[in-house]
């Protein structure tokens, strides 16, 4: 994808524009993933709650920790809407409190990690934050993403999120993209999984 750029327009609220191409991904190939997994990190944000897709993440939670996998749930401050609007949703699928992490407490491990599953999650895994100095989002904490062995993006098209910043972590080597309604992809996942 050098010197390719995508299509979308330079982001109207400055820093710089992503180059390179996105690699998707499909629901089987996602659930292959997840399945060869040891470790899998599932960072939601406001995307998970539109979707209301907190009930099949539990699904696929716990079928994958069922074959052993180590899945735990990493939670930005301001992901969502509203303070505590992840923990809301999680809790009413009745995600165990023990897996449900902040911030601070897990983003060390992710360069352990063999997958981390970004459901409707944009601004708090933008490397530019940390990259970018001219970005508007410069300096904010984000979840490390990236730094997974592969991460999968879950949403449904390159629309940037409440920030309006274009999202680096897209065009990465190591990331995927799973386009589409997270609750349909993941209903998708999960009879994969079961498949
Ligand atoms: P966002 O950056 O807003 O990104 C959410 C993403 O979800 C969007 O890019 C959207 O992409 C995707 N999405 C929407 N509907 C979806 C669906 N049905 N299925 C799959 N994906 C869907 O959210 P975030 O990462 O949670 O970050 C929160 C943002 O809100 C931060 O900028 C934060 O500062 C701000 N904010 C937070 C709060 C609190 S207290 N939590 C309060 C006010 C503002 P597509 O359109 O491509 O699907």
């Amino acid at each position: 994808g050098f010197g390719t750029t995508s299509a979308k327009p330079m982001a109207a609220a400055g820093g710089a524009q992503p180059v390179g191409e996105v690699t998707p991904i499909t629901a089987l190939e996602t659930a292959e993933l997840l399945r060869e997994a040891k470790s899998v990190i599932i960072v939601p944000g406001y995307g998970m709650a539109v979707a209301q897709a907190q009930h099949t993440v539990f699904e696929i939670t716990k079928h994958l920790r069922e074959k052993g996998v180590n899945v735990r749930f990493g939670i930005h401050p301001v992901a969502g809407r509203m303070p505590g609007h992840m923990n809301v949703l999680l809790a009413e699928a009745k995600v165990p409190y023990d897996i449900v992490f902040e911030m601070d407490e897990l983003n060390d491990d992710f360069p352990a990690t063999d997958v981390t599953m970004v459901i409707g999650a944009n601004d708090i895994v933008n490397p530019s934050a940390q990259d970018d100095p001219n970005s508007p989002i410069a300096g904010m904490p984000v979840l490390e993403v990236w730094k997974a062995k592969t991460s999968i993006v879950m949403k449904r098209s390159m629309a940037s999120g409440y920030a309006g910043v274009d999202n680096p972590l897209f065009y990465k080597d190591n990331n995927r993209m799973l386009f589409g309604d997270a609750k349909k992809m993941l209903d998708e996942v999960l009879t994969a999984l079961k498949a």
